[in-house]
């Protein structure tokens, strides 16, 4: 088993830092020579890909904050209405959906009973059913209209971490490629972010060579008992994602918020020295941007610590913060591909330093094949 780590002590940790291949692998083959891009895999035909009048994405767990990211890309690029809902949600409440919806399924093991079921019902009205999987062959690209892999290799942390954001680059493909079939007006800035996409293993890179100070400061945040994470647009799910991972693995009370929601009850639960992580969006989104940092000084002028994820050189957000992680420059739709990377190695340590199981958290189970 420790050849299998490679040096790593978890394999979650080994997981955080296969993140540059992973997303790599991804992307290998889905671009060609001219910058566009092929999914010869996705056999839905354009034809009916250009009908689509609604897409939907049902999942669970981290995949399912994949699906909310995915949701401002797609409606973004294509102007498809796209909702996101849990699967186990979805199935229950009688949803509408018809021969012109395109249901997305994004499932890291693509055996999640709730999202199968999910699947079942969907194609039952006769929707197209896409799946995003990681894995070859499993229940749930076998059942659906067609698959796009997530080439992440296997996952064997209990918590996704390389699932989660080669997911995020499948939704992107999946949304760029939406709208170069549909012909949508924004030939240049597909081209632009499929050149950004190729960027993202070194950045990532760059991120994992620069996180000793986020390994620090999980140290010296071991004994808080609850953690906040805020984030507006594709922050907001980061945020949440955040949350998710300190719940799953340090056993911390965390909680993820819609920044601009903080006046309508989260700011009650600030006090002296919460640890509040903040993710500021990049530069060029700037009304977004300044609402986010206004934020963080509402926090911390009520005693907050704040933990600032900001774009390099946005002096303005470090001006805010107790401690300020630098991420590399990147579109908005982009930044969850980076922001998540620190978050997850910040719990992933704290889990370390606590002294639990990073890759088999108690009561958790990798994939949960039960409703
Ligand atoms: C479990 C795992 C999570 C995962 C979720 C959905 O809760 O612990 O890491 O995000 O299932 O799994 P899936 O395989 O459908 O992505």
């Amino acid at each position: 088993e420790a050849a299998q780590k490679q040096g790593f002590d978890w394999y979650m940790r080994k997981e955080i830092f296969e993140q540059p291949t992973a997303v790599a692998d991804t992307l290998l083959g889905r671009l060609n020579d001219r910058g566009e891009l092929v999914l010869d895999e996705l056999r839905i035909s354009p034809e009916t890909l250009r009908r689509i009048n609604k897409v939907v994405i049902v999942a669970c767990g981290t995949s399912f904050y994949a699906g909310l990211v995915a949701k401002y890309a797609i409606e973004h690029w294509t102007r498809i209405p796209c909702e996101v809902e849990l699967a186990s949600e979805f199935r229950y409440r009688d949803p509408i959906v018809d021969p012109m919806t395109l249901v997305v399924t994004i499932s890291q093991s693509g055996e999640t009973a709730d999202t199968l079921m999910a699947i079942r019902h969907a194609r039952e009205q006769h929707a197209k059913v896409v799946a995003i999987c990681n894995t070859n062959g499993a229940t749930i690209p076998r059942e659906s209209d067609a698959v796009i892999y997530t080439h992440a290799g296997p996952e064997i942390g209990v918590a996704s971490t390389k699932g989660f954001t080669t997911q995020l680059v499948a939704c992107y493909l999946l949304g760029l490629y939406l709208a170069q079939v549909r012909g949508m007006k924004y030939g240049d800035e597909i081209a632009a972010l499929l050149g950004e996409l190729e960027r993202m293993p070194a950045a990532i890179q760059g991120l994992l060579d620069n996180s000793q100070p986020v390994l620090d400061l999980a140290a010296e945040l071991a004994d808080a008992t609850s953690v906040l994470f805020l984030g507006r647009h594709v922050g907001y799910p980061v945020a949440l994602e955040g949350a998710l991972k300190l719940k799953e693995l340090a056993y911390i009370h965390a909680e993820g918020f819609a920044a601009g929601e903080l006046k309508h009850g989260p700011i009650a639960l600030v006090s002296d020295e919460l640890p509040v992580f903040v993710i500021v969006p990049p530069r060029g989104r700037d009304q977004l941007r300044d609402k986010v940092i206004s934020n963080i000084a509402e926090v911390r002028a009520r005693g907050a610590r704040t933990i600032v994820l900001a774009e390099a050189g946005d002096e303005e957000a470090r001006a805010v913060a107790s401690n300020f992680i630098e991420l590399p420059k990147v579109s908005t739709l982009l930044q969850p591909l980076l922001a998540v990377v620190p978050l997850q190695l910040f719990a992933c340590e704290l889990a370390t330093v606590k002294g639990h199981d990073v890759d088999q958290p108690r009561n958790l189970a990798k994939s949960v094949t039960v409703e």
